[in-house]
């Protein structure tokens, strides 16, 4: 693909805290308007790629470009074109959702933050509990309040970190319509998770961060055509991403 219809480019990137060697080379291309998944498990190295990827973190070699800015020498670019949802919600408990919204809105020097305020609530379907307190909502809204509130000033790369983490089933699907809508507008999403079944979800691309490395990168449809021939007494069954991973992964996980 030409490089201008990738949103996001990651060449080579190693990092590396003292002598933990996180990242050891790690490629990917992530399309513009596309949601790419990047899976691994717990400590895998995704919280550190986000980081990077957003300008918070250097790295100790290798090149990234968010939307054509490179991410080492024009932060600033890369800054203006992006927002990051962390892995930990932000949001304001003692602020209502909607209070939450219009101070972002306003920090950002947006004109009429009620009415984005306004709009962004009834997208994430919070109209309701606009004027509660934070303190009241349940995990999956807050998520969504939190991802409403990195939309603000409409940036076209998105950042999640493990948005759905220590959610309910519930309120995972209702992020997960909220991830859906991002991306039918336009926005581009990379995602980290740990859940492959989120990975399957919502991604048109998922790559597996594993020992430092991309191991895999591909379509759902790609990844299981990795897997070994189904037995017969499976042929029923479909294969899941977990059957992928293990089967990838293999015993040295
Ligand atoms: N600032 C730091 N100093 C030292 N080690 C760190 C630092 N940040 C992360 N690490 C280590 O680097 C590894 C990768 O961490 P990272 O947070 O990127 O993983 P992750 O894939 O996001 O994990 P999780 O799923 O638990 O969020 C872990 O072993 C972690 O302990
Ligand atoms: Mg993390």
């Amino acid at each position: 693909m030409e490089t201008r219809d990738q949103a996001i480019q990651v060449r080579g990137l190693e990092k590396s805290y003292k002598t933990l060697h996180v990242l050891r080379g790690v490629d990917f291309d992530v399309a513009r308007g596309s949601i790419f998944a990047l899976l691994g498990s717990n400590g895998a190295g995704k919280t550190t790629v986000v980081r990077i990827l957003s300008t918070l973190l250097k790295a100790d070699a290798g090149t990234a470009s968010v939307a054509g800015f490179d991410v080492a020498t024009q932060a600033a670019g890369v800054r203006e074109v992006i927002s990051l949802t962390g892995q930990f919600a932000a949001v304001d408990e003692i602020l209502s959702g909607r209070e939450n919204l219009v101070l972002v809105a306003r920090l950002r020097h947006l004109k009429q933050p009620g009415r984005i305020a306004d709009d962004l609530l009834e997208r994430f379907s919070l109209s309701d509990a606009a004027a509660r307190k934070v303190s009241t909502y349940s995990g999956g809204m807050r998520r969504r309040l939190d991802i409403a509130m990195s939309l603000i000033g409409n940036p076209p790369v998105i950042f999640l970190d493990e948005p759905t983490t220590g959610l309910d089933p519930e309120a995972r699907i209702e992020v997960w319509e909220a991830v859906k809508e991002l991306a039918a507008r336009g926005t581009t999403v990379l995602l980290t998770t740990q859940y492959l079944d989120e990975a399957e979800q919502l991604a048109d691309r998922i790559a597996i961060l594993h020992k430092g490395r991309i191991i895999v990168n591909g379509t759902l449809a790609e990844l299981k055509r990795l897997l070994p021939p189904a037995e017969v007494e499976y042929v029923e069954k479909q294969p899941s991403l977990e059957d992928v991973f293990l089967a990838i992964v293999g015993a040295d996980k």
